[in-house]
């Protein structure tokens, strides 16, 4: 039985994975800023708790004591993109925090957990792990200089280490794409642009496969997988097959690009030297805008990955998951 650390173990991404992790008889060690959870994702198995922030060293390292594989996903995600030093200290610092804690622990294995982001705007569809890097906002540009980070750390230890960068992710617990299906509910979902933009979606379970693949696995160490769902769609195709199994009408609401992105990039240039959260800002329009379709061949060859759910089935569960909680 191994002791797996899960860092942001109560974010989205990290409950799942710490919830698989449990049932699979693993020891769970899960690193979070806030003490007790309400996470339903959480709720059926036993774990242990450390507490303390990714930027303090010294927490990072008694959190790392004494476990065997670390799966680290903490990140300032769910932030806009406007506040620099918190986008750096956390997402670049803190993943140098827990590279340096491995080492002196010999932790046997870390899985890092970047982004599709890191390949920015795509203009290669689709795009492979080997597609040049191409950030374009400072949550990507942080989580690139961290990957970067941790291949340096790769190439001066050979402490084992695998990148995953997981595709636009969703399924019971995320809030992000709830504010989708619930417009799309209420027929208020507006489009910007055409619609004909390219989005690739991955289902958690799907994800949480791809890390466990991963984990202790050789063939992993020193690799960098794309993972995600099966392929790709239009944003009209997958609002319709939202609207579907809502049983509501797709959307037909439709505003040009360029008006929205120069709005945008107003409310930055207003609200960010003010230290204030823009409510729109031009990561927000990119999802308008940036094709995003990617390849998971790799994964599927080196790993034996292979999506469980269909885009269909994931979004029914998706559904059932936030009429659940009340939230649909
Ligand atoms: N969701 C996606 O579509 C997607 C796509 C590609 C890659 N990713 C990557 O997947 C990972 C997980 O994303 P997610 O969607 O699960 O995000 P999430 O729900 O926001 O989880 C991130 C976790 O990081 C923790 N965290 C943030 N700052 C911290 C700090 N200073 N110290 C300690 N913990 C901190 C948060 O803890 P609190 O709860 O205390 O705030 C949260 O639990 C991230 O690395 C993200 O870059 C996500």
């Amino acid at each position: 039985m191994a002791k797996v650390l899960v860092t942001g173990g109560k974010g989205f991404l990290g409950s799942h994975l710490a919830a698989k992790l449990a049932k699979t008889e693993d020891q769970v060690r899960i690193f979070s800023r806030q003490k007790g959870t309400n996470s339903s994702i959480l709720r059926d198995s036993n774990y242990e708790f450390s507490w303390g922030d990714i930027r303090d060293s010294r927490a990072v390292e008694n959190a790392v004591e004494g476990v065997d594989y670390i799966i680290h996903t903490v990140s300032n995600f769910r932030k806009g993109g406007s506040d620099k030093d918190d986008a750096y200290s956390t997402n670049v610092e803190g993943t140098e925090n827990i590279l340096r804690a491995a080492e002196k622990h010999n932790v046997q294995h870390i899985i890092h957990c970047s982004t599709i982001g890191v390949h920015g705007t795509v203009l290669e569809i689709p795009a492979n792990e080997d597609t040049p890097f191409n950030p374009t906002d400072l949550y990507q540009e942080t989580k690139l200089i961290a990957e970067k980070k941790v291949w340096e750390f790769y190439q001066k230890t050979k402490l084992p280490i695998t990148v995953i960068r997981p595709i636009s992710l969703f399924g019971a617990g995320d809030m992000r794409m709830l504010k989708l299906f619930r417009l799309i509910k209420q027929g208020k979902f507006i489009i910007v642009g055409d619609g004909e933009v390219l989005f690739h979606p991955a289902y958690i379970d799907d994800v949480v496969q791809g890390f466990l693949l991963c984990l202790g696995n050789e063939r992993a160490f020193g690799e960098a997988f794309i993972i995600g769902g099966e392929g790709y769609l239009t944003l009209n195709e997958l609002c319709g097959l939202i609207a579907e199994e809502l049983k509501v009408r797709p959307p037909k609401l439709y505003v040009p690009m360029v008006p929205v992105l120069a709005l945008a990039t107003l409310c930055e240039k207003i609200c960010v030297p003010l230290g204030i959260e823009p409510p729109l800002h031009r990561r927000r329009v990119s999802f308008f805008q940036n094709n995003r379709a990617f390849s998971i061949d790799k994964a599927k060859q080196i790993l034996g990955y292979q999506p469980q759910f269909s885009l269909e089935e994931g979004i029914q569960k998706t559904i059932q998951w936030y009429q659940a909680q009340g939230w649909l």
